[in-house]
């Protein structure tokens, strides 16, 4: 049996001020091109989930929040051919600036009962019932 490695990757479902949530399409050239995700990245060694968040939604989206605005919700997980995933889920629906892509990324606001009108990884899928029970 081969031992897959873990990848921790930290989520975020951004909510604005109409209970919306942003979903950011994976562009070209990256893994799982086309699907839509809630922003985030790969936990780097030495960072808090949060800090992940903050430094991903900086360089992402150019958007700033902080810990505290960053609610855990829940926690996905998938087994992806050489990998799983652990993905913890935040909710933050306090941030400054307006979102913006900064990597060619398609930006959406998606309001949780139409989020399975996006095509999104099998590892944010099963996240859409948690916001529609939160939101
Ligand atoms: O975004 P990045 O390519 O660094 O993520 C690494 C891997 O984690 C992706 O190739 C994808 O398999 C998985 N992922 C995911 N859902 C996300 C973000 C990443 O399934 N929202």
């Amino acid at each position: 049996m081969t031992v897959k490695p873990i990848l921790l990757v930290a989520a975020c479902a951004l909510v604005d001020a109409d209970g919306r949530v942003l979903l950011a399409q994976r562009p070209e050239g990256k893994t799982l091109a086309g699907l839509w995700e809630f922003p985030g990245g790969k936990v780097e060694p030495g960072e808090t989930p949060e800090e992940t968040l903050i430094r991903e939604l900086r360089e992402e989206i150019g958007v700033e929040t902080r810990t505290a605005c960053l609610a855990p919700l829940t926690f996905a997980s998938h087994s992806y051919e050489s990998f799983h995933l652990l993905m913890p889920l935040f909710v933050c629906r306090r941030f400054s600036g307006v979102p913006m892509p900064q990597e060619g990324q398609r930006l959406k606001w998606v309001r949780p009962q139409k989020m399975r009108d996006y095509p999104m990884p099998p590892a944010d899928e099963p996240l859409i019932p948690f916001l529609i029970d939160l939101l």
